[in-house]
């Protein structure tokens, strides 16, 4: 991705669809469910790489219940705004999920292959339950029928950037959900 100066990389900030302080209260919410879900039994969060990285972080620190975290990394965004359409895994946990309690915490559920691919997989190692649960939800671009089990978010069929969700890399660290464009 090519800038060409520093207001060219900010003017592609195109409107703030999501201020931090509603996230800080969605994760607030999301925190107090899996708290409510899981009643002290522990858990295992499983963040998908890299895009939930900023929203695992906030979620960890606000639920009560015992848990691990582990990271998962797939791709389907390869360059910029365009889907491929193909899911790899390309980072996978480093132990065994059978009989315990999973939830797996997303960025973003747009074509729904990544998670319908990830949580099949996960589901095939026989975890003792299994929950998704993604910031935002961009259900007018579903391709597979897939759907969350909790969703903080739905927004429209636009590109987004920022908490964690990048174009091209760039914009992950903004402390806001923000439309993207060129
Ligand atoms: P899906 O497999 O099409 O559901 O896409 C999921 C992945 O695509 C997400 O985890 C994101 O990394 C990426 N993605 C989809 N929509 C957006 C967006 O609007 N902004 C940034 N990344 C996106
Ligand atoms: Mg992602």
């Amino acid at each position: 991705m090519v800038f060409k100066n520093v207001s060219d990389f900010k003017n592609r900030i195109k409107k703030i669809l999501i201020t931090a302080e509603e996230i800080d209260a969605a994760i607030g919410r999301a925190a107090k469910k899996i708290d409510s879900l899981y009643d002290g039994k522990p858990l295992i969060i499983v963040g998908i790489l890299k895009g939930s990285f900023v929203f695992m972080a906030d979620v960890c620190r606000r639920v009560t219940v015992p848990c691990e975290v582990g990271f998962m990394a797939a791709k389907s965004y390869f360059e910029g705004t365009q889907s491929c359409g193909e899911v790899k895994i390309t980072l996978d946990l480093h132990r065994d999920i059978e009989d315990c309690h999973v939830v797996i915490l997303e960025d973003i559920v747009d074509t729904g292959r990544t998670l319908n691919d990830v949580a099949a997989l996960l589901r095939s190692r026989k975890p003792a339950s299994l929950t998704v649960i993604t910031l935002l939800d961009k259900p007018d671009r579903r391709e597979v029928d897939f759907a969350p089990d909790i969703s903080l978010f739905t927004i429209p069929d636009l590109f987004v950037v920022g908490y964690g969700l990048d174009c091209g890399e760039y914009y992950r660290n903004l402390p806001y959900i923000a439309e993207y464009g060129e």
